[in-house]
């Protein structure tokens, strides 16, 4: 066993001949013990997916592990998509794979899985609306692959219209993001108002609940993090699926939120979303680990003060500036999409500004660091590995409005129920 072991590596190290292509990893539950890898299966049939524990490598002693069978299987948009479901591994752990056809060898990939310990931190790239300007998004990507983020946050907008050829191109793009040895960033999804419907995330992405809402957690009890869904009812299922989550997890060091349309857009064509201020809102504000909220859509970049809701002189839109309860809400999502003027700035917009840009952002026991990258000059930025993953690499281009290029966010010393 051990020489066809050896033999396998040895040939997919060098050779590329399986037809597997846009392979890509998901977290979706637990970040420390599952993922799952997806893949659109070009031609040929799948025949086995063999994983190693360790570093990625051609010749390896560690012990193969063998899937012979896919989880599921479907053909959204005309791919051959296909999903293996991961369990029980072991934290902070890099996993090697093969995929195996009738056909030959893929390539060796590697990703890791998270601690679960919440004394090491996390980092996370967040983003969003790529749509269909590769040049651009390409950027993005190449810099994704590497900051050897624990994950990539991305909240919806993957394309300009949900059509196969989009995603095609989309997928190719995102190829990008693997980095030169291998290693995949495991993406955290939502679904955005281009995506037309909850089930191609489900289908292309193996998002774990039909309605595109769902937890997961990273770091032991260090982060949950809670995707949402701007294209659905906010009261009903939703709403009861959020209370509940926040109220389980209110032990939790964090909370995060993501979706993908901004409560208060800084752009100012764009509408109030009053369903979100109304049922989503409250229930983040009852949580005192619930600091920071993601959000997307707008195409252009904001990072706000800490706001609470509020209708008291010296709101503006339902909000003012809390600095000791608060909750920051960072984004407005530019992985590729056109620019637009941030031109609805609030008294309580921390900074704004129509520029292409990611969120970098250290989640620490005890606080939330968060940069924003501008990530046009990808190429020259210098790699980081998973070991330095939290230095500044020479070149990187931080935003640097007038309120400083870092956001920290503290942890709340008191439980703001109201
Ligand atoms: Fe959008």
């Amino acid at each position: 066993m051990k020489i066809i072991v050896v033999f396998i590596l040895l040939f997919s190290a060098h050779f590329s001949f399986g037809k597997e292509k846009f392979v890509r990893v998901v977290f979706n539950r637990i970040a420390s013990e599952e993922a799952t890898v997806i893949w659109h299966q070009a031609s040929g049939d799948f025949q086995r997916f063999i994983y190693t524990e360790g570093e990625p490598k051609t010749e390896s002693t560690n012990k193969m592990m063998l899937v012979n069978k896919v989880s599921s299987t479907n053909n959204a948009r005309g791919f051959k998509t296909h999903i293996i479901r991961l369990t029980k591994l072991k934290p902070n752990t890099k996993y090697s794979f093969n995929i195996v056809d009738n056909e030959g060898i893929s390539r060796l990939y590697y990703f890791s899985t998270c601690s679960d310990s919440p004394e090491d931190r996390i980092s996370f790239i967040a983003g969003g609306d790529s749509r269909d300007r590769s040049a651009i998004r390409r950027k993005a990507n190449v810099l994704v692959s590497k900051l050897k983020a624990h994950a990539v946050l991305f909240n919806g907008d993957f394309t300009g219209l949900d059509l196969p050829h989009q995603w095609v191109e989309w997928f190719t793009d995102w190829e990008f993001s693997i980095a030169s040895d291998g290693r995949i960033t495991p993406l955290v999804v939502t679904r955005g108002n281009h995506e037309h419907s909850n089930s191609i995330l489900v289908k292309l992405f193996d998002v774990p609940s039909i309605g595109v809402f769902y937890s997961t957690e990273f770091g032991g009890n260090l982060l949950n993090l809670v995707s949402l869904n701007s294209e659905i009812l906010k009261i009903g299922v939703q709403k009861i699926f959020l209370a509940s989550t926040l109220k389980k997890h209110e032990d939790f060091i964090w909370q995060i939120a993501q979706y993908h349309r901004p409560i208060r857009s800084h752009v100012k064509h764009k509408k109030e979303m009053e369903t979100q201020y109304r049922n989503f809102v409250p229930l983040f504000e009852k949580y005192k680990n619930l600091r920071l909220c993601l959000e997307n859509d707008s195409h252009t970049c904001k990072v706000t003060w800490p706001i609470v809701s509020s209708k008291e002189e010296g709101s503006s839109e339902g909000f003012i500036r809390d600095d000791e309860k608060g909750i920051v809400y960072a984004g407005e999502g530019c992985w590729g999409a056109p620019l637009r003027a941030a031109d609805d700035l609030k008294p309580w917009t921390r900074d704004a500004a129509a520029v292409n840009q990611f969120n970098w952002i250290f989640i620490a026991k005890d606080k939330i660091e968060l940069r924003t990258v501008l990530y046009e000059n990808a190429d020259v930025v210098m790699e980081l590995t998973e070991e330095t993953r939290f230095s500044m690499p020479e070149n990187i281009n931080l935003w640097n409005p007038s309120n400083g290029n870092l956001v920290e966010i503290f942890q709340q010393k008191s439980r703001n129920i109201k």
